[in-house]
C-alpha cells in the first residue's frame, strides 16, 4: 500500500502562557490570592500545530474506520527553542502532540517568550504582560536549512519578520519545481508592521486577515477591509477574513480585483455552554488549512469546517478534547 504522505510546517511566535485566576484584581503595590494556576501552550504558531495535530488524530482515527489509503501527516515547527523552563515545558507538548520540533535552532541564550495572563474570575476579563524581547524571527539564511520546498503548507504568522517572510517566499518560489503549486504557502497578518504592505505583492497563495488589522489600517468594517485589502493583492490568492463573532468570509482575487466566489461563514455555537474563547482564532486558522490540505476540500467550504471546530473548541478547556470535537457542536 503506498503512504500518501503530507507535511505542514508552522512558523511564528511560540510562547508559554502563564495563567493566574483571581477574584477580582490587585491594586497596585497590593496582592489578593490566587484560585487557580497553570501554564499554558501560547503563541500563534505553537497553537496551530497542536490543533492540526489533534485534527490529525481524528482524521486518520475515520481514515482507519473507513478503507482509505494509508495517510502520514508530517507536523512541523519552524523557529528557535531555547534551554529555560518554559522551553522545556513546550517541547514536551510538542512532543506528546507529535509535533516535529527537532530542526529548530536550539540557543540556549533565547529566553522563551512568556505572557503572563491575569484571568478575573469574577468578569472574565483578561489582562496581559507580554515578554517576547530578543525571541529571534526567522531569516532567510535560517529558513534555508530546512528544504523548504519539500512541504506540502507552510505557514507564516506575520510579526516584526517581514523581510524574512518575503525573502523566504522568493527563495521558496526561485526553487519550487516548474510547474508545481508546492508549497502553498500562507500568511497571517494581525499587526501592521513596519513594510506589511510589500507582502502583498508576493507569490503566497493565502491570506488570514485579523479584524485588529483593518482596525489599525482605519477601515471601517468587514465590506471595506474586504475592498482595500483585495485591492493591495498583486497576484492570484484568496483572502480570508477573520472577523470574529461576525464570522469568517473569503474571495479569491487577482491582480487587485476579486475575481472567484465570495464565500462566508457565520460562528458556530456549542451544544454546551462556551467555557474558554482563547485560541478559538488559532483553531479556525488550523482547522481551515486542514480542510483544504489533508481532506481536499475548496477554500470557501473550509472555511466553515474552520468555524466549525472553533466552535467545538470554545466549549472545551484549551484543546485537549478537540479530536472529538464532533460531540461538540451540530455539523
Ligand atoms: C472587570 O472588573 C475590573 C475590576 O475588578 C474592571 O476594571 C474591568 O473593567 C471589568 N471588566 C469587564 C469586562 O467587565
Ligand atoms: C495570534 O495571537 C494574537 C495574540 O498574540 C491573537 O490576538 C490572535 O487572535 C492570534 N491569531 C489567531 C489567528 O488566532
Ligand atoms: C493559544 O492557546 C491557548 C490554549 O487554548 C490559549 O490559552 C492562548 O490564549 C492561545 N494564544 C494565542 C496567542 O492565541
Amino acid at each position: 500500500m503506498s503512504v500518501n504522505k503530507k507535511r505542514i510546517a508552522f512558523s511564528g511566535l511560540i510562547c508559554c502562557d502563564a495563567l493566574f485566576t483571581v477574584e477580582g484584581y490587585p491594586q497596585e503595590d497590593a496582592g489578593i490570592p490566587c484560585d487557580n494556576f497553570r501554564w499554558n501552550l501560547g503563541g500563534n504558531a505553537s497553537n496551530n500545530s497542536v490543533v492540526f495535530s489533534k485534527l490529525r488524530n481524528w482524521h486518520l482515527k475515520k481514515c482507519k474506520n473507513g478503507n482509505s489509503k494509508d495517510e502520514e501527516i508530517e507536523i512541523e515547527l519552524l523557529g528557535t527553542l531555547g534551554n529555560d523552563f518554559p522551553a522545556n515545558f513546550l517541547r514536551e507538548i510538542f512532543d506528546r502532540e507529535n509535533i516535529r520540533h527537532d530542526r529548530m535552532f536550539f540557543d540556549p541564550s533565547v529566553k522563551t517568550p512568556v505572557t503572563a495572563v491575569i484571568l478575573n474570575a469574577l468578569n472574565g476579563s483578561r489582562s496581559y504582560f507580554h515578554y517576547t524581547d530578543h525571541y529571534p524571527d526567522l531569516s532567510l539564511e535560517k529558513y534555508v536549512k530546512y528544504d523548504l520546498v519539500n512541504y506540502d503548507w507552510i505557514h507564516v504568522e506575520s510579526r516584526n519578520n517581514i523581510k524574512g517572510i518575503i525573502d523566504m517566499v522568493r527563495y521558496v518560489r526561485s526553487k519550487q519545481t516548474a510547474g508545481s503549486s508546492k508549497p502553498v504557502i500562507s500568511v497571517e497578518l494581525e499587526t501592521d508592521h513596519e513594510g506589511l504592505s510589500q507582502v502583498f505583492d508576493e507569490k503566497i497563495d493565502y491570506y488570514f486577515v485579523e479584524r485588529d488589522f483593518g482596525h489599525l489600517k482605519g477601515w471601517k468594517d468587514l465590506d471595506e477591509t474586504i475592498q482595500e485589502t483585495c485591492k493591495l493583492v498583486k497576484n492570484e490568492a484568496y483572502v480570508i477574513f477573520v472577523w470574529g463573532d461576525e464570522g469568517s468570509r473569503i474571495a479569491k482575487v487577482s491582480n487587485g480585483k476579486i475575481i472567484g466566489p465570495v464565500g462566508s461563514t457565520p460562528i458556530f455555537n456549542p451544544k454546551s455552554k462556551v467555557v474558554d474563547t482563547c485560541g478559538a482564532g488559532d483553531t479556525f486558522l488550523a482547522a481551515t488549512v486542514f480542510d483544504i490540505l489533508i481532506r481536499g476540500s475548496k477554500p470557501e467550504d473550509a472555511i466553515v469546517f474552520g468555524s466549525k471546530i472553533a466552535g467545538a473548541k470554545v466549549a472545551m478547556q484549551g484543546y485537549h478534547d478537540l479530536e472529538n470535537w464532533e460531540s461538540y457542536i451540530n455539523h
